[in-house]
């Protein structure tokens, strides 16, 4: 069987000076992986690079063992919260539409069904009483859940998320962690960027840690250490020794 995801000799710039260098890896399936680096690490430019929204240098990326223009339909994102135009007048309803696209043939509209999808994947990440609110006026929490409910209603079977938790209060985060490891139990693929370290070992079974180079990817009992922080983080770290987990003082 394919591995979700496969990633080979990924190099890529933004005007010449690069911001990934060489990157090589394979997810297995059914793992919620956490990927882990310093501002500016290029995190968010490895899930551009991968959805093809920027340009690669070299590096050949496979999705199920496939080109992503074929897979795409099992493919779903959730960018950056600050990358979005948030002014842009939809309301919560066609936002969760837009995820069921994937699913509709040439010249077919949205049907009942996937309206109920939609109102049903509102739902389950508590906005079913916000789905004609216009996106602009809700809380930077409730934007987040209406990108999750999108993800929800594309059922898709590999998942990026950038940053998350990000602007969500401690209620929204536990919600949105618990729909990332239903996913996971369904046997779906999550890789999910993440900047709390405090949390990294309650969330996620893998981490990739990334700063600009791979540090490394595998079980997080395995890299959650403090030497392989050390080395993605370099000076920017700041651990009071421990016997447990470090504790991170300046992460960011
Ligand atoms: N569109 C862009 N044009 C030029 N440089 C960019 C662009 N996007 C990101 N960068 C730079 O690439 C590097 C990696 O950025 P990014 O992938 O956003 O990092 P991260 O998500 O890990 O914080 C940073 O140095 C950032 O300034
Ligand atoms: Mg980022």
């Amino acid at each position: 069987m394919a591995f979700p995801l496969s990633v080979k000799n990924l190099t890529v710039a933004y005007q010449k000076k690069p911001v990934l260098e060489d990157i090589s890896f394979r997810v297995p399936e059914g793992k919620l992986i956490g990927i882990i680096g310093p501002n500016g690490a290029g995190k968010s430019t490895l899930i551009k690079a991968i959805l093809e929204l920027v340009p690669s240098i070299t590096g050949e990326v496979a999705i199920f063992g496939d080109s992503y223009k074929k897979t795409r339909k099992r493919v779903g994102y959730v960018p950056q919260r600050e990358s979005v135009d948030w002014d842009f007048p939809t309301d919560a309803l066609d936002v969760v539409m837009m995820g069921r696209y994937g699913h509709l043939g040439w010249f077919k509209r949205p049907d009942k069904k996937d309206k109920a999808v939609a109102l049903e994947c509102l739902d389950q990440v508590g906005m079913g009483q916000f789905v004609h609110r216009q996106i602009s006026q809700l809380s930077g929490g409730q934007q987040q859940r209406v990108f999750l409910a999108r993800a929800l209603a594309q059922d898709a079977e590999l998942y990026f998320m950038d940053e998350p938790f990000v602007g969500v209060d401690a209620a929204t985060e536990k919600a949105i962690i618990a729909l990332l490891m239903k996913l996971k139990s369904q046997g779906k693929t999550v890789l999910v960027v993440h900047h709390d370290l405090n949390t990294v070992k309650e969330y996620f079974d893998w981490i990739m840690l990334l700063n600009v180079k791979l540090v490394g990817i595998g079980p997080t009992e395995e890299l959650f250490t403090k030497d392989y922080l050390q080395k993605t983080y370099g000076g920017s770290l700041t651990m009071l020794d421990s016997n447990t987990s470090p504790i991170i003082v300046s992460p960011r």
